[in-house]
């Protein structure tokens, strides 16, 4: 069965040689991208949809969620705009009222909350575990997201329960809960952070994680300076998330960790991916994350919305990228970039196979999955001049017309 969508006001491929199209077609087959070019060569189709001028991108990536929660945290929210700052500790609040949510309420929390991010162009998400905080809880958050989402984190080192030794918790969260979590997961994440996890305690988690074969990933700088985005370095990690507070020796080392990568060819040794959460920084009034240094050093950066009911409760991507351009100074291509192309390089899938279905995400190119977002505008130009427009128009997630 193949598509073509034509009449494209703009394609903005996000691909290796980041073109972006004027007049132009593209033809699914399955669930891959099976041609890209100008309207005027296209080859016919089993059916077609006229876009109308409209442009394409590819479906948002979004990188770095916690859907794996029941309850909301209104009057947390309405404490801090009254002048109360953001806390690691919330997170307990949202912990209790996971525990009592049962399986099917959890999971059909979850499930809506992929279906709303979908319905605004998000065709691959990530989520994390982090609110169950006990070995039978956290293997339930671990199962319940393998059923709704892309890609799994276990993010058991979100917080210390209350009443339990710091250093005790961690040997759970190395010991017996990785082993509960395991097969679910395919990504370990820690919140190293004053008021969560130390740098030691940090470490161990790592050590742990990587060694029990799990991707690693770390949240990072964000409620100050601290010892987290070199943590991510030194480990190896795919990427440091919220990086609000950087020091210079900070934004070298994630330079430094790609200087075995082209960025031409996106082949070579890959490095720590900076993932900014400006929804976040607004929520909570953090200073915004210096995407615009970062992406001046030389290190790729992913934007994710960071949906989570403590200090982001909103799954639009859109939203991310109006206030990455708008606030951040970043250019509309670069900030769609970050919230595709960006989003897969953190979870590792910016490149694919065309053969056995694990197929790239988050660009628009031949063998690629094919995950495409048609906005209701002629360009993406569109999504920081009219802010706050809900300019989705349609949306593909492999090839399946989702809305
Ligand atoms: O990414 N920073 C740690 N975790 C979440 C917040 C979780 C919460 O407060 O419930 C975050 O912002």
């Amino acid at each position: 069965m193949t598509t073509l969508i034509t009449n494209l006001g703009e394609l903005m491929t996000q691909d290796q040689e980041h073109r972006v199209l004027r007049d132009a077609a593209v033809v699914v087959e399955g669930e891959r991208i099976a041609w890209i070019g100008a309207a005027s060569d296209a080859p016919a189709a089993d059916e077609s949809v006229d876009a109308g001028g409209r442009a394409l991108l590819p479906g948002w990536v979004d990188s770095h969620t916690h859907l794996i929660f029941a309850g909301d945290r209104t009057a947390e929210f309405e404490a801090r705009m009254a002048g109360e700052t953001y806390s690691a500790g919330g997170i307990a609040v949202t912990t209790g009222a996971t525990r009592s949510a049962g399986d099917y309420d959890l999971t059909r929390l979850a499930m809506g909350r992929v279906a709303e991010a979908a319905s605004q162009g998000t065709t691959y998400v990530e989520t994390k575990t982090g609110y169950g905080l006990d070995v039978e809880q956290e293997a339930r958050s671990a199962r319940i997201a393998a059923g709704v989402a892309d890609e799994v984190t276990y993010l058991g080192a979100h917080l210390v329960p209350e009443g339990i030794d710091a250093d005790d918790y961690t040997d759970l969260v190395c010991g017996p809960m990785l082993d509960a979590v395991r097969p679910f997961v395919k990504w370990a994440d820690v919140f190293c952070e004053r008021g969560a996890f130390s740098e030691e305690q940090s470490r161990r988690v790592l050590e742990a994680c990587r060694d029990a074969g799990l991707g690693l990933r770390v949240h990072g700088n964000q409620l100050g300076h601290g010892p987290g985005v070199q943590l991510a370095v030194e480990f190896g990690a795919a990427s440091v998330d919220h990086v609000n507070y950087l020091s210079g020796h900070d934004v070298d080392a994630l330079t430094a960790s790609w200087s075995g990568w082209d960025p031409a060819t996106g082949s070579g040794r890959r490095g720590t991916v900076a993932t900014c959460l400006p929804a976040c920084d607004l929520s909570t009034r953090q200073p915004l994350a210096p995407a615009r240094q970062l992406l001046d050093a030389g290190v790729p950066v992913a934007l994710a919305s960071n949906c989570n009911p403590g200090t982001s409760y909103t799954s639009s991507m859109a939203f991310c990228v109006t206030t990455a351009v708008l606030q951040m100074h970043l250019s509309v291509h670069e900030a769609v970039r970050a919230a595709t192309y960006g989003g897969a390089l953190a979870l590792g899938r910016e490149s694919g196979n065309d053969v056995d279905g694990e197929r790239a995400v988050g660009s628009i190119a031949v063998g690629h999955r094919a995950d495409l977002h048609l906005l209701n505008a002629p360009s993406a130009t569109h999504l920081a001049y009219r802010p706050g427009m809900p300019l989705t128009h349609a949306v593909w997630r492999a090839g399946v017309q989702v809305r």
